[in-house]
């Protein structure tokens, strides 16, 4: 058997571009471990908001910068399944942190200073054995500049829009299109805007616009670019 090499996957960019659908299949695929970014963030804003440090949509820094050592982040594959999941000190909390009140809360944690940076050195540390597809926003400019594969993915604000409210739909929330789309509008504004690891191409970043593009043709587009960079 060919000895093939093991490299690194950044796939950064905007919310609801499906960068997790994209990368959960290629990490199953390609026998990878998938490191979803945006779940650690997402952790934290839920410890935050258990534990008293979000409180009427405000966050108490001081209390967070003294928490982040008791917070441990960690993924879990599950073997029923075969996806990864995310554990809270040591609590699947896989379902909890993809609820609206965690969605809304996650945006100022994320731009935390400090927060980056533990977040980005404990992702740095995951991933250092290659063999790792990671999503998020700054994957391929801050937390794995080397990366061998870089994708950054697009659609159009109103396809995104479209497939966040059927998303939402399914969930049986009440949410309409208008209001989707203005959410997703302010989203990228934030994730573009904070001084922090914003959300922007790496110049060697691949960029794709998966707007007209069905699931199959992403995957199998996303399967050559990986081919490609290994047989090189
Ligand atoms: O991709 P997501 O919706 O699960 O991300 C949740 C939040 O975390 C979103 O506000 C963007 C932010 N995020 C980030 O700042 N950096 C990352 N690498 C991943 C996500």
């Amino acid at each position: 058997m060919r000895n093939m090499k093991k490299i690194i996957i950044a796939l950064d960019g905007y919310s609801s571009c499906g960068k997790s659908t994209m990368a959960k299949e290629l990490a199953k695929e390609i026998g990878y471990t998938y490191i979803d970014t945006g779940a650690m963030y997402r952790a934290i804003a839920l410890y935050s908001m258990r534990n008293g440090i979000i409180q009427n949509n405000s966050i108490d820094t001081d209390k967070l910068q003294l928490a982040m050592a008791d917070i441990h982040i960690s993924f879990v594959r599950n073997p029923e399944t075969g996806r990864w999941e995310t554990y809270l000190n040591g609590e699947n909390v896989e379902k909890e942190i993809r609820t609206m009140e965690v969605a809304n809360q996650v945006s100022p944690v994320a731009a935390l200073g400090f927060v980056r940076k533990a977040m980005v050195a404990q992702q740095q540390e995951m991933g250092k054995a290659k063999g790792v597809i990671l999503d998020g926003r700054d994957v391929g400019t801050v937390i794995f500049p080397d990366a061998e594969l870089k994708i950054f993915l697009t659609a159009r604000p109103e396809v995104r829009a479209q497939r966040r409210l059927k998303e939402s739909l399914a969930k049986g929330e009440k949410v309409t299109y208008e209001e989707v789309l203005k959410n997703l509008q302010e989203r990228d504004h934030k994730d573009t805007t904070r001084a922090e690891g914003p959300l922007k191409k790496a110049e060697d970043a691949i960029e794709l616009d998966n707007s007209d593009m069905t699931v199959e043709e992403q995957q199998a587009w996303l399967l050559a670019q990986f081919n490609q960079v290994i047989t090189k």
